[in-house]
């Protein structure tokens, strides 16, 4: 694997691994969670004895927070920091914006800068760059929300089929689309209510029968659309899924997905907000089984640490929107904000020319070999699964402790230095997804870390 040294420092704080000063949350985040209380809607921030530290720096993979202590991140802050946090090429080049242009007019008077990331973003699309249009958006949830208008505009059809343990975003579009309850619930009645959901297959789970059941699913999800008077012009997935726990589907099962919704007239949209610019060792996770999608969302990473997002298509599809006339029906204050767009170029370029992609597949091959053996002789291991940089640990397998999960790996993880977050329908898996600039020090402290936390958990009592 690539050991080669990065051109950078990815230890700035001169820790490479995590150090706990005092227990977290030490008295500086519990006197700030004090604070947030007071101000912040009750639904945002979990507020519990154990939880939150509140950051004060970041660089590389390592975190510090308001007491001192120094962490590794390894979930990259909800998979945003690919290229670690203030990556110092990024930093210089959002400081040198700022001081020239900080706010453009999105669709009037567009920041020069916006030009010039469309056409890489263009060079990179799986349409190549004659082909790709694109429509920028902030957050992850906004461009799902635009590709979903896309959609609709292109073929006539509102329908959607979207996948059981999706995550898309929680705007009311978007939700439309999510799959868990905990988010849908409170707003059922503002929801689109022709999206059909069916069952996504997970190769370690369900084997290769999952496929089959699902597109037998998918079929019928086609049918009942007619039927109901909401024909399928949607049919929206993660090339593995995210917050559902990190889901990869069986091969072959992505390129049968496209085939059958294509044969029904649907549009195949892939959110790869979260998968995609590098995270599964390929650019796009798409590039695994080689097909190519009608409609594509990437955020996250994207802005290198500034909201940014896009949706991106074909010209065939993306002109089913009509030229602006004066008032687009599609924009918003911030699109194509120039501190952001500045940021994504220097991302790319920082993706390209330290080859972080190919680090991300080396690294993710050697974060599983390392954290199988470390895991070996913990009792509930059901396994580890993923691609590249994108991994989760599936625990809650014979011998695990009733009532215990990926919370409570990560609250002993966090007592370590470590930062990662549960994932999965019961937060049965630990989620990882750190910088790619993680060097192999941090790696090796990371596994050695989490195992111990897992190892907590596992032997405890029941609950
Ligand atoms: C696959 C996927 N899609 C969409 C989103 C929503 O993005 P945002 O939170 O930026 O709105 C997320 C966020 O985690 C995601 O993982």
């Amino acid at each position: 694997m690539n050991r080669s040294p990065l051109p950078h420092d990815p230890l700035p704080f001169g820790a490479r691994l995590p150090r706990v000063v005092v227990a977290p949350p030490g008295p500086a985040s519990k006197a700030l969670a004090a604070r947030l209380s007071r101000t912040e809607a009750r639904t945002v921030t979990w507020l519990s004895p154990e939880f939150p530290v509140f950051w004060t720096d970041a660089r590389g993979a390592n975190v510090r927070d308001a007491d001192g202590n120094e962490y590794l991140d390894l979930n990259g802050a909800f998979g945003v920091a690919v290229a670690g946090h203030a990556h110092p090429r990024i930093t210089e080049v959002i400081r040198r914006q700022a001081g020239r242009l900080a706010h453009g007019m999105g669709d009037i008077h567009p920041p020069r800068v916006k030009v010039e990331l469309l056409e890489r973003l263009a060079e990179l699309a799986p349409w190549g760059p004659a082909d790709t249009r694109i429509l920028l958006a902030n957050s992850g949830s906004e461009a799902v929300e635009a590709a979903l208008k896309t959609a609709l505009l292109a073929t006539g059809r509102p329908g959607i089929v979207a996948f059981e343990g999706a995550y898309h975003g929680l705007t009311l579009g978007a939700l439309a689309s999510t799959f868990r309850d905990h988010f849908r619930g409170p707003f059922r009645e503002r929801l689109y209510p022709g999206v059909g959901f069916v069952p996504f297959p997970d190769t370690m789970e369900d084997g290769e029968s999952g496929a089959q059941a699902a597109l037998e699913a998918l079929e019928q999800a086609l049918d009942d659309g007619e039927e109901r008077g909401h024909p399928v012009g949607t049919v929206l997935l993660e090339p593995i899924q995210g917050r559902g726990g990190v889901r990869v589907p069986p091969p072959g099962f992505l390129r049968e997905v496209a085939r059958r919704a294509r044969r029904r007239g649907a549009l195949v949209l892939f959110d790869e907000i979260y998968t995609g610019l590098g995270r599964t060792g390929t650019l796009f996770a798409l590039e695994a089984e080689g097909v190519v999608p009608d409609l594509l969302c990437i955020g996250k990473a994207l802005g290198g640490g500034l909201p940014l997002s896009a949706c991106m298509g074909p010209a065939a599809v993306m002109d089913a929107w009509p030229p602006s006339t004066g008032e687009a029906i599609h924009t918003s204050t911030f699109l194509g904000h120039p501190l952001a767009c500045a940021a994504a170029l220097a991302f790319l370029d920082v993706l390209e020319e330290e080859g972080l992609v190919e680090r991300a597949q080396a690294m993710g091959e050697t974060l599983v070999t390392q954290m199988a053996e470390a895991l070996a002789d913990i009792p509930g291991i059901r396994g580890i699964r993923g691609r590249g940089m994108f991994q989760g640990i599936v625990v809650g397998g014979p011998g695990w402790p009733e009532g215990v999960g990926g919370r409570e790996v990560m609250l002993a993880a966090l007592r370590r230095g470590l930062i990662v977050l549960p994932a999965g329908a019961r937060g049965e898996v630990v989620e990882l997804s750190p910088p790619l600039t993680l060097t192999t020090g941090q790696l090796e402290a990371a596994v050695e870390g989490l195992a111990e936390a897992v190892k907590e958990v596992a032997l405890r009592e029941s609950t």
